[in-house]
């Protein structure tokens, strides 16, 4: 897809229309990037309570010395609530934000169509619709592209330029450039179901929910592995509860529905139960945690301090050992270097007793049984094992509790809190990323974005703390595809496949990011 085309000129109109949460930040965003806009709603008085919004907003950024007083103040004289489709003769692109209905939509361009010139631009932001079928029927189908802003608009930098079977080129290349110039970061994207954001971070949910319905942990202890070692800024519960967990279950029954009912997206049970109970989350006052004046936030599951072992040494050295080796190290360990034992792993340690082993995807009762050793300790991935405070372990079923007090040990003597989790293949951690970079590299391969615009995406629309396909690189594509290939082995179906493309970047060492 074309990114050379030049940005709408800044004294050229846009209109918006829907003056609600979204189309108000849009308003917004265009506004202080220097046009004039034009906000329309059909519901009376919406249009003129939001442009005193947006002016209040501006008003109390320039209070707290973010933007100058004159640029707010004109930004907000920019903004004309303008009363019948008609004003917006002049506007040369128009942003829809109205009701996610797409019969509604779909009468609202072919109105538009007929008042703006016919080569002004006609942006949709959709969450969920097709733009294909948006522009169905219309007189310029090239014209009709989405550009997916994340709530709230001003603040969040990413925007998806989506492109259905009909969008121009030049079109999504103009509202490209245009969103980069108006200071967001824009990736382009196919019209498919989620686009890129809301169906490459499923697995981050799904997992979770699969997670606590297998009881492999409570829900505050999967949040800390996610945010202390995973290096997330929310859990997935907490995240979950902060979104809603009836919007969070729509968006998944909606991209469940539109892929044919794909294992890899089947909603849970669990989150409909909550839905069903009126536990919408932080809104209703109780999700997963309770909200009420008073409640206790549960504290993950940390375990007591064992002591020190006596020795540990470093079966062979990979990604997933070397900044674990350092920290042994900076505790006073003399790590000395010992041959791996390929049917354990290509790396692990042995720590008195026990093995430590990084996570493949097997149990670590499977790891102990395919090994004759049965103290077989596995943990999670990091997202940076020289810096992260806290790690998931699990047991082996065979493991002596000697062997796990000097695994929890040492890990604990590096000054790490250790988290011992159900024996659950993959962990926490480990089998959330390998998921995400396998939902990733399948957008990737149905040509649904490219890699750098995926990775630009969760980074800046979902503030993951690395990209999935960038993280994949890091941990090593085969690892990844073992830990798919374990898991899958593990359930049986088909929610664990491997994408065609990790499975041929595994195949020739090639790198899956850019
Ligand atoms: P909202 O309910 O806050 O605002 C919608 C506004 O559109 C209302 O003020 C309503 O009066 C107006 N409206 C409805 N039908 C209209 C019509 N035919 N003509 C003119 N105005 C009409 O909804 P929100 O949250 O702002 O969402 C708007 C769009 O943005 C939807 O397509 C939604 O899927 C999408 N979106 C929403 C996000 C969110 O987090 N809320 C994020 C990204 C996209």
């Amino acid at each position: 897809m074309m990114t050379t085309a030049e940005a709408l000129p800044r004294d050229a109109a846009v209109g918006v229309i829907g003056a609600g949460a979204m189309g108000a930040g849009i308003a917004q965003v265009a506004a202080q990037a220097g046009h004039r806009v034009q906000l329309f709603d059909n519901r009376m008085g919406a249009a003129d309570d939001a442009k005193a919004k947006i002016a209040q907003t501006l008003s109390t950024l320039a209070a707290k010395g973010k933007i100058a007083k004159a640029d707010a103040d004109a930004a907000a004289a920019r903004i004309v609530a303008v009363h019948a489709l008609g004003d917006m003769v002049s506007a040369r692109l128009v942003i829809e934000a109205i009701v996610e209905d797409m019969e509604t939509k779909r009468r609202l361009l072919r109105e538009l169509e007929v008042v703006v010139a016919p080569d002004a631009i006609l942006a949709s932001n959709t969450s969920s619709l097709s733009i294909t079928g948006l522009a169905a029927g219309m007189k310029h189908p090239g014209r009709i592209v989405g550009m997916h802003f994340f709530n709230p608009a001003p603040v969040l930098p990413l925007v998806e330029v989506v492109s259905g079977l009909a969008t121009d080129p030049e079109v999504a290349a103009a509202i490209h450039a245009t969103a980069k110039a108006w200071g967001k970061v824009p990736v382009h994207a196919l019209s498919t179901p989620g686009f890129i954001v809301n169906r490459c971070a499923r697995p981050f949910y799904g997992e979770a929910l699969k997670m606590l319905a297998e009881r492999v942990a409570d829900p505050a202890t999967i949040d800390a592995v996610m945010r202390d070692s995973g290096g997330f800024r929310m859990g997935p519960f907490e995240l979950m509860d902060l979104l809603g967990h009836d919007v969070n279950l729509a968006v998944t029954k909606s991209v469940w529905e539109a892929y044919f009912h794909d294992p890899r997206f089947t909603p849970s049970v669990l989150q409909q139960e909550l839905v069903a109970g009126g536990h919408l989350g932080r809104k209703s006052g109780r999700g997963f945690y309770d909200y009420a004046a008073g409640a206790i936030k549960p504290l993950p599951q940390a375990e007591a301090r064992q002591p020190r072992p006596l020795r540990i040494r470093a079966a062979g050295e990979s990604p997933l050992t070397m900044g674990l080796r350092e920290r042994f190290a900076a505790a006073g360990f003399d790590v000395a270097a010992m041959p791996a034992d390929a049917a354990i792993a290509a790396a692990y340690f042995v720590i008195d007793d026990a093995l430590l082993v990084p996570t493949d995807g097997r149990t670590a009762t499977t790891i102990a049984a395919a090994a004759g050793q049965p103290n077989v300790v596995v943990y999670d991935l990091a997202f940076d094992y020289a810096t992260c405070p806290r790690l998931a372990l699990a047991r082996a079923d065979p493991c002596a509790d000697a062997a796990v007090a000097a695994a929890v040990g040492a890990v604990q003597e590096a000054g790490i809190a250790v988290t011992v989790i159900d024996d659950a293949a993959g962990l926490v951690v480990m089998r959330t990323v390998a998921m995400l970079a396998n939902e990733a590299a399948d957008a990737v391969t149905q040509g649904v974005a490219d890699a750098r615009d995926i990775d630009l995406a969760m980074r800046n629309g979902v503030n993951y703390p690395r990209g999935p396909l960038a993280w994949a690189d890091a941990i090593g594509i085969a690892q990844v595809c073992a830990v798919l290939r374990h898991l899958a082995a593990h359930y049986g179906g088909d929610r664990y496949r491997t994408s065609p493309l990790l499975a041929r970047r595994c195949a020739t060492g090639a790198r899956v990011g850019k």
